[in-house]
Formats: structure tokens, sequence, C-alpha cells
């Protein structure tokens, strides 16, 4: 089986995609597989992240719509195309860059066993060229009141995709971020979730927690955080992506 690909999306921006799919990136090497990450996302902050382990990323994200992306190897660590400002000229490009992002990451696939999309907090051409070659969609989602109309919207987006362009995409669901269990707002929200999609909703969450942000910038996963407050974080992401890797058929 070839490079399988999982895209992190949401049009909706502070949910938590950038977190989670650089969590996700690392939990999935320290298993021992190969990893690209590729960030859509001019804001960069899985870049910023990730560049500060990594090695240099030599290939910035707008190339893998502009022309030929060959020759990346696979790093000791994970291999980053970064985010740059060149991407916002993408979404007045000729559609016909969706075939070129699409060969490109063909192509790189000969050297990775995963690659992690991360997507832009906008509906537009690199979120769709992002779910277009994704084999897995994951969804972060916030459970704020004024993001449960977002929700339905994204999850148009996603379906939409799928049904027109990708059939095969597996969504593997809705991860709750951001959690406060002390807000009735948000338990009343996770309740009318649970009655209506629970079947495209993660049954694990990820609570608001100041040691993930805190991780992130020394460059490390939480779980690694030496602190009694990061552990409890640590606990839920291993949780929720057991649920991820179990619904992608397990990891390789
Ligand atoms: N579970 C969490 N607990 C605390 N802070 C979080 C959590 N998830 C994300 N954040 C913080 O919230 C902000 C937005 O998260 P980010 O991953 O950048 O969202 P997005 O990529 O969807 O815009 C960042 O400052 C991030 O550090
Ligand atoms: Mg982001």
């Amino acid at each position: 089986m070839g490079m399988q690909k999982i895209t992190v999306s949401n049009q909706k921006g502070g949910v938590g995609k950038s977190t989670i799919a650089v969590h996700l990136a690392m939990s999935i090497r320290e298993q021992g597989n190969s990893v690209l990450f590729v960030d859509l996302d001019p804001q960069a902050n899985a870049t910023k992240t990730l560049e500060r382990i990594g090695e240099a990323s030599p290939v910035a994200a707008s190339q893998l719509f502009n022309g030929e992306v060959v020759g990346i190897e696979a790093a000791e660590g994970i291999t980053l195309i970064h985010a740059d400002g060149a991407m916002a000229d993408i979404e007045r490009a000729d559609p016909a860059v969706l075939s070129t992002f699409r060969r490109n990451l063909e192509s790189l696939g000969e050297s990775f066993d995963y690659c992690i999309i991360d997507t832009p907090p906008t509906l537009g051409l690199r979120m769709t060229a992002a779910l277009l070659v994704a084999d897995h969609v994951l969804a972060p989602i916030e459970l704020e009141e004024y993001s449960i109309d977002g929700i339905t919207k994204m999850l148009q987006t996603i379906f939409g995709v799928k049904e027109k362009w990708n059939p095969d995409l597996n969504f593997l669901g809705m991860l709750p971020n951001r959690f406060n269990p002390r807000s009735l707002a948000q338990k009343e929200t996770l309740t009318n979730l649970v009655k209506n999609y629970s079947h495209l909703l993660i049954k694990a969450k990820i609570g608001i927690r100041s040691s993930i942000p805190e991780a992130l910038a020394e460059g490390i996963p939480v779980w690694e955080l030496k602190k009694t407050a990061a552990r409890e974080a640590g606990r839920e992401f291993k949780e929720a992506f057991a649920i991820v890797y179990e619904k992608m058929g397990g990891l390789k």
C-alpha cells in the first residue's frame, strides 16, 4: 500500500487543526513510520513548530501546485513542506493546479509511509486539493455554540468532495477539541452532537489545556512535556488517536 494521506480539515480557524495535525504527525513518526507534513495554511503555525525540530524544509507548499517536486527523501524526523505566502495566489489560479498537486503527492508517495496535510481556515482551492488527494480526513471541532453552525457547512464540503471526486475518502470523524468540562454550554452542544451526528463523532475529546501550546512552543508533543498538567492531555491524545488509527484500519 502506498503513502496514506490524512487531511486535517475545518474551514473554521482556531479549532485546533494545526495542533492536532502536528501531534498526529509526531505520533505516527514515533511508531516508526516516515512522515511527510504539508502545511497549506499561510499562518504557518504547524510550520513554526516543525521547523524547530525538523531538518530544513527546502520545498514550499505553493510549489506543489506550480511545478514538479521531486527528490524529497524521508528524513530522520518529520519532513516538512512549509507554508509560504505565495499560496494565496493559488486561490486565484486555474483549477488545473489541482492535478499538478495530485501528481506531486503521488510521486512523493514513493518515499513516505504517511502524509499529514494541514489546511487553511477557508473553503477554497487549497482545501479542495487537500480533500481531493486524501485517503482519510479528520475534522477537529470546537463545542462553542457559534462554531456549531460551521459544522454543517464543513460536513457538506467534505462529503461534497467525497461524492463528486473522491468516493474512497474515509471520514475519520469530528474530534472535539478545547473541551471545557466546566462549561454547561459545551456539554449541551456535545449532547446535541451525539444525538444528531453520533456516527460522525470520534468518541474522545481533547480538553483545553495550556500544556498543549507550551509543548508545541518547545517543538515536542504534549505527552513528552515533563509536567503533571501535561499527563492528562497526553492521555487524551493517545485515546483519540487510538480510535483514529483503528478507523484507518491500523497503522503500518
Ligand atoms: N486543546 C487545546 N488546549 C489549549 N489550547 C489549544 C488547544 N488546541 C489548540 N489550542 C490553541 O488554540 C489556538 C488555535 O489552535 P490551532 O491548532 O492553531 O487552530 P487552527 O489550526 O484550527 O486555526 C492555538 O494558539 C493553539 O495553541
Ligand atoms: Mg492552523
